[in-house]
């Protein structure tokens, strides 16, 4: 199961993935937001990254108007590795080599159909392990160390 989150600025995307991840036959939890009203990122964010390290959820999905405020967010999180990415490298890289738990993305900065591809790519992507598994473990040590 996923769970996706937004703000008001990711709104649309967030629909509009839904549907993407449904038609594909993922099951996927709705942490809102769900209407037009202005809010907080940080909530949803937050939403979102404790459903996956509750083991809730398998990964999460995070939108805000650029993506930035929720990966800054969602990174906070210990054991989150929250990856925002605007093209399909960085979203198949953001799995085979970083194991992002998340992905972020920003609502007033792609399209339904590139938002659709970048979670696609991210979504059939395996992670690589061996090195790649090594520097995840220093990344470890810094959130034991400064937490
Ligand atoms: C909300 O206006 C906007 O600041 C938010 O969606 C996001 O872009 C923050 O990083």
């Amino acid at each position: 199961m996923i769970v996706i989150g937004s703000d008001h600025g990711g709104l649309l995307l967030k629909t509009a993935l839904t549907g993407y991840l449904e038609r594909r036959g993922v099951g996927v939890t709705d942490a809102g937001t769900n209407g037009d009203a202005s809010v907080d990122y940080p909530d949803f964010g937050r939403k979102v990254a404790e459903s996956v390290i509750s083991g809730e959820a398998e990964a999460g999905i995070l939108i805000c108007g650029t993506g930035i405020g929720m990966s800054i967010a969602a990174n906070k999180i210990p054991g989150i590795r929250a990856a925002l990415v605007t093209d399909v490298f960085m979203a198949r890289m953001a799995k085979e080599h970083n194991n992002a738990n998340v992905l972020v993305l920003g609502g007033r900065v792609l399209d339904e159909q590139k938002a659709c591809d970048l979670v696609g790519a991210w979504f059939d992507a395996a992670f690589e392990g061996g090195r790649h598994q090594a520097r995840l473990d220093k990344i470890t040590a810094l959130e034991k160390k400064y937490s």
